[in-house]
């Protein structure tokens, strides 16, 4: 198969990729000279979503190579303006692209793009950045692929839960029946951030574990913003600190960073995504876990609906689709091993 890395730090890159692999329900595409997906990511250096973006094209080389059906995809960086990608959408409109596939910068302005994509008659596959309800019941030719952003927190809580069930002074340090966290949040309106956030505690306080939450802060998914918080937390809370509880893996690896930097020894630091960091860092010892999103089966989703659609098929016939239009991924967990 060939594989094909690529950076998305420039504006627009064109990617042809020759490919194949079959999604039922579609007309034959050996009819057709290409399909032409154009993609918009709203931040082309953000960890998980070029890695995302590197399973997607990966899928869709796959595909080429199992069908002989061409696929043409354009890969777009917002760098986080709504108004670049909104010229991004429009570019691709205007080149004839058979369908798009978009990861929102702002994840509430999704109407405008929906109604330009419909005026054009050209379908929206929206991903990892949940348009709003409102906006997903504007057309039927639109879908929203992701994991489901309760089940992640629940699971994220549950690598906690399983720890202190095995031992329960490797989390309760200090016995007092309480557990001290602090909390590490993504960006302020994402969903993901705001779901996680209160679910992951939800999920300790209903399995019955008291908590205090000592401190918390928004490092917007970034590692570097992550370390600089962290550090602070842990010089003024010291051995009180006894979680830290990340929305997802790069500030997991920021606060195991600071643990670094002030030469603790201290890795009660849970994460989600499953990056490749993320995972060595379970593996070494430095993350007490993660909730890995399967990357793979995201970029097969994503490209699965994009070219259903691109081919006049409906997703719903080669993918579980719900009411609410979205597809969901499934997640499992990876947590250290228990030291014997
Ligand atoms: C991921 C983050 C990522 C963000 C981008 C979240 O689902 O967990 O790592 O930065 O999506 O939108």
């Amino acid at each position: 198969m060939r594989r094909i890395r690529m950076r998305l730090a420039a504006a627009l890159l064109l990617l042809p990729l020759t490919a194949a692999a079959l999604l039922c329900g579609c007309r034959d595409a050996s009819e057709r000279d290409a399909v032409k997906i154009g993609v918009s990511v709203y931040k082309g250096d953000d960890t998980f979503i070029s890695a995302m973006m590197e399973s997607f094209l990966a899928a869709a080389a796959q595909f080429e190579q199992e069908t002989g059906v061409r696929v043409n995809i354009s890969v777009a960086d917002a760098g986080e303006s709504q108004k670049t990608q909104n010229e991004q959408i429009e570019r691709f409109l205007s080149l004839d692209y058979d369908v798009l596939c978009v990861n929102l910068v702002d994840r509430t302005d999704a109407g405008s793009i929906i109604d330009r994509a419909r005026d054009a008659d050209v379908p929206v596959v929206f991903f990892n950045r949940e348009p709003v309800q409102e906006d997903m019941l504007k057309w039927d030719k639109i879908l929203y692929v992701d994991s489901d952003a309760r089940e992640s927190a629940t699971l994220e809580a549950q690598i906690v839960i399983d720890r202190y069930n095995e031992d329960p002074r490797s989390i309760d340090a200090n016995g007092d029946g309480i557990i001290q966290y602090v909390m590490l949040e993504g960006e302020r309106r994402h969903q993901d951030a705001i779901i996680r956030t209160e679910v992951s505690v939800e999920t300790l306080k209903e399995a019955g574990f008291l908590v205090e939450k000592l401190d918390g802060g928004i490092a917007n998914w970034n590692r570097d913003q992550a370390a600089a918080l962290t550090e602070t937390y842990l010089t003024a809370y010291g051995d009180k600190l006894e979680l830290i509880i990340c929305n997802n893996d790069d500030m997991a690896l920021g606060a195991a960073d600071a643990v670094a930097w002030l030469g603790l020894d201290f890795s009660n630091i849970v994460g989600i995504d499953g990056t490749e960091k993320g995972l060595a860092a379970v593996r070494e010892g430095k993350m007490l876990g993660t909730v890995v999103m399967d990357l793979p089966a995201h970029a097969r989703a994503i490209f699965e609906s994009a070219y259903a659609f691109a081919t006049g098929a409906d997703p719903a016939d080669a993918l579980e689709v719900r009411e609410d239009r979205s597809v969901r991924i499934p997640m499992y967990i990876e947590a250290r091993k228990p030291v014997e």
